[in-house]
Parts: C-alpha cells; structure tokens; sequence
C-alpha cells in the first residue's frame, strides 16, 4: 500500500510514503504508477476540485482500475452562490465540482458522501469554548459520524467493483449543534454563555433546512456522546501526565 503525503515520513508497516502535492501536481505520477485503486482522501476547505483534477489526469495515465473519492453529504443541495455563501461554506462547492470531476474522468469511480466527523466536530467545539459568549449558528443540525467508520466503508467500497455515487453515511443520531457543543463544554465542566446566530445567505437557509443531513442513511454506529467519553477522557489523561 502506498500514501500519498506532502510531508515526508518513514515508510513503516506495509505502508510506502511517497512525497507529493496535489494543488502543485508535484510528485503526483509517481505516487500513482502502478495503482490499481485510488482512495482520495485529500481534502482541504478550498482547492479540491483543481488537486482532484491532478490526480485524475495522473491516474488516468497510470490506467488506475478504480478511483474512490471521499466527499460530503449535502455538497449537491447547499448552494454556494453569494460571497457569504463562499466565505463560510466554500467547501461544500469545491466538493461538488470534484464529485464532477471524478464522475466525468473516464475512470471507473465511487465516491461516498459522508457526514461531518466527529474529529471536525470536536475541533469546532474545542475553539467555540476558548469564547467567553459562544455564538450559535441558528438552526443547524449535525449528524456527525466515526471516521474510523468511514475509513472502514471506504475500504469496503475500494475493494468491490465501481458503484458510482453510492448512499450517503450519517452518524447514528442528529444533533442541534447548540447541543453538540454543550454536551463537550459539560465534559469541562464550563457552562458559558451561548447566543444564536443568524447565518444569511442561501448555503446557511439550505443548512438550516437540514441539507448537511441523511436521517434515513443513519449507518454509523459510534455516537458523539460515546466518542466525547473516550477523547475527552483520554486527552485529560495526557494533560495530567503532562503536569
Ligand atoms: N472532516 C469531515 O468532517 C469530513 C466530512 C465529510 C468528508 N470529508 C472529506 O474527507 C477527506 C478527509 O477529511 P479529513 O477531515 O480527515 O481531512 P484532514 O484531516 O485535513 O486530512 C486531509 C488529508 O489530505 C491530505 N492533503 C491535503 N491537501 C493535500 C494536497 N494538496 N496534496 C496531497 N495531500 C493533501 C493531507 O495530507 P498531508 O497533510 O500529510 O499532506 C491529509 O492527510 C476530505 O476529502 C474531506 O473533504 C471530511
């Protein structure tokens, strides 16, 4: 097995590093000579459509059998129209216009939808709790999933024959996202002061109405409240191993 890194690291337990940079298209053939399948996991909030553009060609030149890409629930219903709309939701477009390019490559390709992680989710939280007043984007709800899950479907779906875009996968339960980060604070013990904030623009109204979202496809297993137990309690015990 071979990953592709912009940093170098030691090749280690089956695993070959190659060193390369998608936006750059640097170190790309090599990375992909050879390659039978491709999991594109490489992702960023902007830039995905021009590094996934790169790798197609490459892979295409490699005659790569099977092409995975990861991308976001949603990406085809939350509109990216307006300067609000791309400043704070940007990321939804690039991975629509992905989704495109792996379609229309000529490779055979799956791509997954999936929910946000709760790794992206805790990240989130942990910035929202360094505030002394917590602003709450109004009316947004989150299905956050296990990247390990995630990983293990990608897997599962590299190994099978190309399906095209197959179903979404959500976490186990829908979350206000007031909530979300509450039930983290509480982890902390902290109990700030959360305001809701209206988010304008057309991506926001299409969040607000629940387009991030896949109730019926609630696949995953593992919940936020179970994944907070675990890291929470592990990073506290790397602080008082620290101390
Ligand atoms: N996080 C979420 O909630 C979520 C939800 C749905 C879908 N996704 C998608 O899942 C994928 C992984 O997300 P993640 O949150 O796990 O991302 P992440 O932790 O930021 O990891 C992104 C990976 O992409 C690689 N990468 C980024 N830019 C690259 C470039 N120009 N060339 C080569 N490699 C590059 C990085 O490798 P190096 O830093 O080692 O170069 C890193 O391993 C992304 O496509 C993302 O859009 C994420």
């Amino acid at each position: 097995m071979r990953s592709l890194s912009r940093h170098s690291h030691p090749s280690a337990d089956g695993i070959e590093y190659v060193t390369g940079d998608l936006l750059t298209d640097e170190g790309i053939e090599p990375a992909v000579a050879g390659a039978a399948i491709i999991v594109h996991c490489a992702g960023s909030s902007k830039g995905d459509d021009e590094a996934t553009r790169n790798l197609v060609r490459a892979a295409s030149r490699a005659g790569t059998q099977h092409l995975v890409y990861i991308s976001v629930i949603g990406a085809d219903r939350i509109p990216v129209v307006s300067g609000i709309d791309r400043t704070m939701f940007g990321y939804f477009g690039f991975k629509l216009a992905a989704e495109r390019i792996v379609a229309d490559s000529g490779l055979p390709w799956t791509t997954l939808r999936a929910a946000q992680f709760h790794d992206l989710s805790l990240t989130v939280a942990q910035q929202m709790a360094k505030l002394p007043v917590i602003p709450v984007p109004a009316g947004f709800h989150f299905q956050p999933v296990d990247s390990g899950e995630v990983a293990d479907r990608l897997v599962e779906l590299a190994l099978g024959s190309p399906a095209g875009l197959v179903p979404d996968m959500g976490g186990p339960r829908v979350y206000a996202m007031g909530d979300m980060i509450r039930s983290y604070l509480r982890t902390l013990s902290k109990h700030p002061l959360m305001v809701p904030l209206w988010i304008p623009g057309q991506a926001a109204r299409a969040i607000r109405a629940g387009a991030n979202l896949a109730p019926e496809r609630a696949v995953g297993h593992r919940t936020w409240e179970d994944f907070l137990a675990e890291r929470v309690s592990s990073l506290a015990d790397g602080r008082s191993r620290a101390a």
